[in-house]
């Protein structure tokens, strides 16, 4: 059972047969704040953004760090990725609102997005952040309109038309993309020759994104000398100064013990070799190299506790254990056949058992949070611990059938202080007109 441990945060323990995080136990974590409910390891966090900025700026110095607010955020994440040194990567007005408010230094802020609008690009403008990440013509002319006598840096989106062999819902590096400018069609250099003219942008460097989550590294390896084989062409024939190179984020984690995530030293080494050998061939200057981890900085911190309610056997056939969340505050199973482990939280230690599904309990036949588990044999009242649930579940959550959204908890040095509060039936209803 045990060997699920490194599946969870680094602080994670079990002890007389209860898991433990931060050094509180789950079980009465749930008691206090009720279930569902998502916990986040404080030290987790801290360790993955040290990691990054250690590990990529042992090996390229002039590493920035900019987190994916996508994959989780709110106030105090945000104020605490902040105090870190981290950047933030958002890709929408709301994001942008969130990271402002807790006090994120605009000038570090990345703004994505395929299709800005005209009122999330003035806002971002208005507010001064750092770099704006351009998409597409629509945007450029956008920023064209609304710049009023201000110069902002850009970075345009590239598609390199690398696969990063992930699910299809996740690529975006490939040329049949929605995002960014195409390098096959001559679209990223009518770009670059567009934003070379323009009095409103000023164009500092390229970005590319390839997919989530990416396992190897040779997608990368692949895309930075393609990128940087444009970059040396644009300078030639546009005179492009490249100051900042940025690879995007897609760093994996692991979810099941079948499948463990490459080292956060391993990428470095890899794509700071690759920025490193490419620039060099091409006699280029080293830009500085931009990342946007957000799953692998969130993810394994985070973890789904929910009780067990309702237990279904079918003879022969399956046995359904439902639990009190599911797709509504966790839609990877569904939408993309993401796959989790799962310990019993409260007889942590206990082995064996019977193979069972856990269904989360909304109203789709397809709301299974785990397929086909080992687990001992479970009553209503247990709780079951979801590991790596940090990124993407929270962010994507729903009200689907009118449930509430979980609250969130930091936890360390066995202590735990409620991020995030349950929402509540008023919530439900708060912008209803009647
Ligand atoms: N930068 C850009 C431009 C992105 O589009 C993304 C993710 C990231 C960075 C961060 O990628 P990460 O380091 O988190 O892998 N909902 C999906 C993942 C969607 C990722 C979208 N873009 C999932 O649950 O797997």
């Amino acid at each position: 059972m045990s060997d699920k441990l490194i599946l969870f945060p680094e602080t994670a323990r079990i002890e007389r047969g209860h898991l433990s995080i931060g050094g509180r136990d789950a079980a009465e974590l749930c008691r206090e704040f009720g279930t569902p409910l998502y916990v986040f390891d404080e030290a987790m966090l801290r360790t993955q953004c040290r990691g990054f900025i250690g590990e990529f700026r042992q090996r390229y110095p002039d590493t920035r760090v900019v987190y994916a607010c996508k994959a989780f955020i709110n106030r105090a994440l945000a104020a605490l990725l902040a105090g870190e040194g981290l950047g933030f990567d958002v890709v929408s007005g709301g994001e942008l609102s969130i990271v402002l408010a807790a006090g994120a230094a605009p000038e570090r802020i990345y703004f994505h997005g395929n299709n800005k609008s005209r009122e999330e690009l003035a806002a971002a403008l208005g507010r001064g952040v750092g770099r704006i990440v351009a998409d597409n013509f629509h945007e450029l002319a956008l920023l064209e309109e609304l710049a009023a006598g201000r110069r902002q840096k850009v970075l345009l989106r590239l598609t390199p038309g690398i696969d990063p062999h992930t699910h299809k819902f996740t690529t975006t590096g490939i040329v049949d993309s929605k995002f960014g400018f195409s390098l096959v069609d001559g679209q990223a250099e009518e770009a670059v020759k567009l934003a070379g003219r323009s009095r409103a942008v000023e164009l500092v460097g390229l970005h590319f994104h390839l997919g989530s989550p990416i396992f190897e590294m040779e997608p990368y390896e692949k895309a930075i000398p393609v990128v940087l084989d444009f970059a040396a062409a644009m300078k030639e024939r546009h005179g492009l100064a490249l100051q900042e190179l940025s690879i995007g984020g897609g760093f994996a984690v692991s979810y099941v013990l079948d499948r463990p995530a490459p080292p956060i030293a391993a990428y470095a080494e890899a794509i700071a070799t690759a920025v490193r050998e490419a620039c060099r061939q091409r006699r280029l200057a080293g830009p500085a190299l931009v990342i946007e981890p957000g799953r692998s900085i969130v993810g394994r911190a985070g973890v789904a506790l929910y009780s067990v309610g309702a237990v279904k056997r079918i003879p022969g056939v399956r046995t359904y254990v439902s639990v009190d969340g599911g797709m509504a505050d966790n839609i990877r199973p569904a939408l993309y056949g993401a796959k989790y482990e799962v310990l019993v939280a409260n007889r942590a230690g206990e082995e064996g058992g019977e193979v069972v599904s856990i269904a989360g309990k909304f109203c789709e036949s397809g709301d299974i949070l785990v397929q086909d588990v080992r687990l001992p044999a479970l009553r209503a009242g247990d709780i079951l611990a979801l590991p790596a649930a940090g990124a993407y579940c929270l962010s994507m959550a729903s009200n689907y059938n009118s449930s509430l959204k979980p609250p969130v908890v930091l936890v360390k040095d066995g202590q735990a202080r409620l991020i995030r509060r349950r929402e509540s039936y008023d919530d439900l209803m708060r912008c209803d007109e009647v």
